[in-house]
């Protein structure tokens, strides 16, 4: 089994934002949790450098515009490590191995005779780059505004157009037999019902301004930059050499996206695709939308959340596993600082880092820091182990449908009873009265708590190394393969240390 995830690639017309971090560390977990299920796993992000949004930016700041590319996607590529995530390929637009393949991938589109040369009449809108209808656009004092809010402009142009009314019925007939997707359920509904409200011919050359790929055998035209910025994601496969064993083995692929760029990866980008003689991607999972404090972000309110700062205040882990805890993904979530702190606090502090800090500090003072696998375990212990693998099924089918907020309460939900058992069976009670069943809860509350702690990998990756590494383990003697019947003959304690402060508000 193999598994390619992709984040959208990042426009650099301005720095980093949490709606950034927010995807790429979303591809991280499914990653990372696939990897954990031990397949082969191919991990693309990038930046996105072409159109008129990014020439608009670099003029603004005075910068050759190459020069404001190459410095604006470094921004990107040093936020990943930042973000604790481990990608496989950073793609730029800009980049000869790019301009080659989406070169190639238009000559094959013309080749199939799906490309015509004629006018473009209509509105643009340059910060979404995206072409819109009038039917589309509210009409406000200024003039038109697009439905997220971007101001448009009347532009009358030659123009390649993509013959895609003629792909409406296919793409109708794919997705009929391909119900999952596109996730949720509700964006899968949202495409077919705009594919089903008729399909226009796609604009996809611009000429009034230079920077872009150039089309072929045509130097009045480049590229629209949708058409370019798609083909990234077979271009970090080796495209257009398709029998190389990367293209061969990943795609088609997973693609995670903002819900306010679902209809160009789930139309325009399968229609290209087909037409092209390629299988449209396997999935695309379009996520919701931050808020700030209730309030929508934008640079003219000033309310931006800068990644770094909120990693700098309350961790790393903590604002991977509030963002994916908190609000269910797939729907638009507010940050508040309220929120972070009263989430990382219950679940992680208390509920995972007591639990954690309680056990193995116990197990250090009265047990030798160590405890052995007892010969037999009575029913409470079976039951709780039980209960464990009934909350990995849970897990396993939450995390293969994309349900990460799920399969987080699934384990906290487990770790509370863990937290339960230790209070019943009182361990610090049968030091003098029953010192072996003593050792018997304290090997049933590690054990659990190495087997909770992998199911946690994918999320809080760092601190769940160190948890394990209390439990003198590391992560790559277990897998999710191995985790339901590994129980090893002992368990050792290394000096235990808080992992999870908590958050003083
Ligand atoms: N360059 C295009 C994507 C091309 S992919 C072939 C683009 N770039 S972007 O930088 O504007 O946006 C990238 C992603 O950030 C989108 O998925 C978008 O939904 C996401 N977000 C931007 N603001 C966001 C929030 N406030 N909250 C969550 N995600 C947000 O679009």
């Amino acid at each position: 089994m193999s598994f390619f995830v992709t984040t959208p690639i990042y426009y650099v017309n301005d720095v980093p934002h949490i709606g950034h971090a927010y995807t790429t560390i979303a591809c991280d977990i499914f990653n990372r949790f696939h990897k954990l299920k031990g397949e082969e796993t191919f991990f693309l992000t990038g930046t996105d450098e072409h159109g008129q949004k990014v020439e608009k930016a670099s003029l603004a700041k005075n910068k050759d515009t190459q020069k404001f590319v190459d410095e604006m996607s470094q921004n990107f590529r040093d936020l990943i490590p930042f973000l604790g995530c481990e990608i496989d390929d950073f793609i730029r637009t800009t980049e000869d191995r790019h301009k080659n393949a989406t070169q190639f991938l238009w000559n094959k589109l013309k080749e199939n005779n799906q490309i015509y040369l004629s006018n473009y009449e209509g509105w643009y809108s340059i910060r979404d780059e995206a072409f819109y209808l009038e039917s589309e656009l509210t009409k406000k004092e200024n003039g038109f505004v697009a439905p997220s809010g971007a101001p448009v402009e009347w532009v009358k142009e030659e123009s390649y157009f993509f013959k895609l009314s003629a792909w409406q019925n296919k793409l109708l007939e794919f997705y009929e037999q391909n119900k999952n997707s596109i996730l949720p359920k509700s964006r899968y509904n949202e495409v077919l019902s705009f594919i089903k409200g008729g399909l226009k011919d796609l604009s996809i050359s611009r000429t009034t301004f230079k920077w872009g790929i150039k089309v072929p055998e045509d130097d009045n035209h480049v590229m629209y930059v949708w058409i370019d910025a798609l083909c990234n994601y077979i271009t970090a496969l080796s495209y257009p050499n398709i029998d190389n064993s990367s293209f061969k083995k990943f795609w088609p692929g997973v693609h995670i996206v903002g819900k306010d760029i679902l209809r160009f990866h789930a139309v325009y980008w399968p229609a290209f695709l087909l037409a092209a003689d390629i299988e449209p991607p396997k999935k695309i999972f379009a996520h919701g939308w931050w808020t700030n404090e209730g309030q929508k972000i934008s640079k003219s309110i000033g309310n931006v959340i800068d990644p770094y700062e909120i990693v700098n205040q309350y961790g790393l882990d903590q604002m991977r596993f509030f963002l994916f805890r908190e609000v269910p993904f797939g729907n638009d979530g507010d940050f508040s600082k309220d929120a972070i702190a009263q989430r990382v606090n219950a679940d992680l502090s208390n509920n995972f880092g007591n639990l954690i800090q309680r056990i193995s500090s116990f197990i250090v003072k009265n047990s030798d820091s160590k405890v052995n696998k007892p010969a037999e375990f009575i029913d409470d212990d079976k039951n709780l182990l039980n209960q464990y693998d009934e909350a990995l099924n849970n897990y396993l089918t939450n995390m293969n449908s994309y349900s990460i907020d799920k399969a987080l309460k699934n384990i906290f939900e487990f770790l509370s009873l863990v937290n339960t058992f230790v209070d019943n069976q009182a361990p610090w009670s049968l030091k003098k009265t029953d010192p072996v069943r003593m050792e018997e809860v304290l090997y049933v509350v590690a054990i659990l708590i190495i087997k909770s702690s992998i199911l946690l990998l994918p999320i809080i990756p760092s601190s769940i190394k160190k948890v394990l590494s209390i439990f003198s383990l590391s992560v790559e003697e277990i897998n999710l393969s191995k985790i339901q019947n590994f129980l090893p003959e002992i368990i050792s304690i290394k000096k235990p240390y808080p992992i999870f402060p908590r958050i003083e508000k």
